[in-house]
């Protein structure tokens, strides 16, 4: 395969689900365009809904206008979704609401009680099928301030603390041991909330107003990027520019991988949109070299670790990635589903001492691609085997739509 030309990608997801959620309680009408269109998104639009929120998504550009929500008389579908039930756990309990969320099997079986544990120190009622799904959470108590260590690097659980303690009686604060995407602290600082940072805390005042009301154009999703980026790096020929793509630090850590593995990139007219950067970025053909890959950069490059994993196939010598335990929980146990997946085309990938490593080469053998439902590792695995053989076979191609649906148009547009 060969690539050339130029994309631009649909909105950043987690910036999207955001978006909607703050200004459906904010004061006034919000503009958002080039949102995210999978379907995750649809179940934070949907649980909203059912809500009260007066969501209007039937255009390119959505509009939202933010009312007092309700509690809803459905159980809130959050579908696939793991940043809809943390994040709306979060901004539910600080409309002090009654509410129950259930979700599909991949999300019935991810972990809960990292939420459940400081939403209940917040004065939250919850009961939930021993740490998972379904959960019902009751915050008609109101909400108490917290001041909360987060045991585990996860954005989620941080927004769903800092959206909690916006309805809450006093301010609240919250530490992490390694930073992990901020996208809610810098919209909530941008739509008028008090928000402070020292370090690696973060101190937040509960709302004495509502929220102003945003105009937003959403930054292309670097995490869809990524997908783009290793087309162009590892085949033959090829350069792709991505426009308009986030570039906050906390997102951008596989560009650092990508550049460490000797990666051809360029990065230009960089812009600042509502507090987050973006750039155009150029990838081109690139022969790579492995690398070690430390905790405190895992964060950044969770979402992007399939990928890099695939990139790291096609590099000299072995790939590490180091403390991936997060990688188990995701929407799938993506730490198995990347070795079975290598494997099966021919790589050695091997788990050792909570790390990854990839043993650089080129795949040789031809297999179906496991997805076990998880579209990054369907999207993944369909560039490696468009790669080295030109063809794919998925064993379920319909999980991409939950974060890329035009993934092969978009492909189909770039390739020769
Ligand atoms: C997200 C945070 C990350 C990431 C997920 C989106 C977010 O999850 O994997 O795709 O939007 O906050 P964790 O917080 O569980 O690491």
């Amino acid at each position: 395969m060969q690539v050339k030309g130029t994309l631009y990608l649909p909105g950043d997801k987690s910036i999207s689900h955001r978006a909607i959620m703050l200004s459906s309680i904010a004061d006034g009408k919000s503009t958002i365009r080039n949102l995210n269109d999978g379907a995750d998104l649809q179940s934070t639009i949907n649980a909203l809904k059912a809500c009260g929120a007066k969501i209007d998504s039937r255009n390119q550009t959505i509009t939202i206008e933010g009312v007092e929500l309700t509690n809803p008389n459905e159980k809130l579908d959050c579908g696939n979704s793991g940043t809809t039930t943390r994040l709306i756990s979060g901004l539910l309990s600080s409309q002090k609401l009654d509410f129950t969320l259930v979700g599909d099997s991949s999300l019935s079986s991810r972990p809960m009680k990292r939420i459940i544990t400081p939403l209940q120190k917040m004065g939250c009622d919850i009961s939930s099928n021993d740490n998972l799904l379904p959960l019902t959470i009751n915050a008609k108590e109101g909400i108490r301030s917290i001041d909360y260590k987060i045991p585990v690097a996860s954005a989620q659980v941080k927004s769903c603390i800092l959206l909690a303690a916006l309805g809450g009686d006093s301010p609240s604060t919250v530490h992490e041991n390694i930073l992990t995407r901020n996208h809610t602290e810098v919209m909530l600082k941008n739509m008028g909330a008090t928000i402070s940072f020292i370090d690696k805390s973060i101190n937040i005042y509960p709302l004495k107003n509502k929220l102003n009301p945003i105009n937003i154009t959403i930054p292309s999703d670097p995490s869809s990027a990524a997908f783009f980026a290793a087309i162009a790096v590892i085949n033959d020929n090829s350069e792709l520019t991505l426009n308009n793509v986030l570039l906050n630090k906390t997102r951008i850590g596989f560009i650092d991988v990508l550049k460490k593995m000797n990666c051809n990139l360029a990065v230009g007219n960089k812009q600042l949109n509502n507090g987050e950067k973006t750039g155009d970025i150029t990838f081109s053909t690139s022969d790579l070299t492995s690398v070690e890959v430390e905790s405190e950069i895992i964060p950044s490059i969770i979402d992007e670790i399939p990928i890099l994993s695939v990139v790291a196939a096609y590099s000299n010598g072995i790939t590490i990635f180091r403390n991936i335990e997060e990688l188990k929980y995701k929407e799938c146990d993506r730490l198995h589903a990347i070795i079975h997946n290598l494997n099966a085309f021919g790589i050695n990938a091997y788990e050792k001492d909570n790390s990854l490593f990839v043993e650089g080469g080129k795949p040789d053998k031809l297999a179906e691609i496991t997805t076990f439902h998880d579209h990054r590792i369907a999207m993944a695995f369909t560039i490696l085997s468009l790669t080295s053989f030109g063809k794919y076979h998925l064993d379920n191609k319909d999980c991409i739509d939950i974060s890329l649906p035009n993934f092969f148009n978009l492909i189909k547009r770039v390739a020769e």
